[in-house]
């Protein structure tokens, strides 16, 4: 499974993106409303930080605008993938976009149903989002675990799932277990990952026992 940041956070991308397991980002206008400066400068350097897919979302409710908007998205850089709600209007301009060669990833995907419809549209990648299932007493593993299901019962479905918003280390084991290609995590999420009581433990023991040989090393 692959991992992708899933920020606006320029700084924390910088940071993770360090550790070398970054393979692409994913931003919402929720994520950049929370940064400083133009939003295209801010996905231009992630772009070129991640050097990989970064999802860029349209705010517009009819499909012209969608359109207009992605073509001007996708001017920033060639990682720019178009992130489009879904919906019916999503639907006919993700069908357009796939016609111009221009990546979409739908987004606000609750349900196998919807997934279907946006992978037949032609949608690069489509965005369950199991937190927020969760958050409504909905087991959002569960709609993951079916719409990779129904991907994989059609090899001419070439959409990839990206496990989206993703709450805690569990999810993205879950997510990795059902075999989902794509897991967006926040970086809180990604510092949780990194830790093992166990393994500061063991440092702490292997340093302190090296102690004991240090003066025969001389
Ligand atoms: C990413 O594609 C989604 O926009 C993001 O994961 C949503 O996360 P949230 O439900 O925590 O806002």
């Amino acid at each position: 499974m692959k991992l992708f940041i899933d920020t606006a956070d320029l700084k924390e991308i910088r940071e993770i993106a360090s550790w070398g397991i970054v393979e692409g980002a994913t931003t919402n206008p929720t994520l950049l409303s929370k940064q400083e400066g133009h939003p295209h400068d801010i996905l231009r350097e992630i772009c070129e930080i991640v050097k990989g897919p970064v999802s860029a979302e349209v705010v517009s409710q009819d499909h012209e605008g969608m359109v207009r908007e992605a073509r001007e998205l996708a001017k920033i850089h060639e990682h720019i993938v178009i992130k489009i709600p879904f919906g019916i209007e999503g639907l006919k301009a993700v069908k357009q976009l796939s016609g111009e060669g221009i990546k979409t990833n739908v987004t606000l995907v609750f349900s196998p149903s919807q997934a279907l419809l946006a992978a037949r549209a032609g949608a690069n990648y489509i965005s369950p989002f199991v937190g927020r299932l969760d958050d409504i007493s909905n087991d959002g593993m569960e709609i993951v675990a079916q719409i990779v299901e129904i991907f994989n019962n059609y090899p001419d479905i070439e959409t990839e799932v990206i496990v989206a918003s993703i709450r805690h280390p569990m999810h993205v084991v879950e997510a990795a277990l059902l075999g989902a290609p794509i897991a967006t995590i926040p970086p809180k999420v990604f510092r949780q990952m990194v830790k093992h009581p166990l393994t500061d433990i063991g440092i702490e023991r292997f340093l302190k026992d090296w102690e004991k040989v240090k003066d025969r090393m001389k």
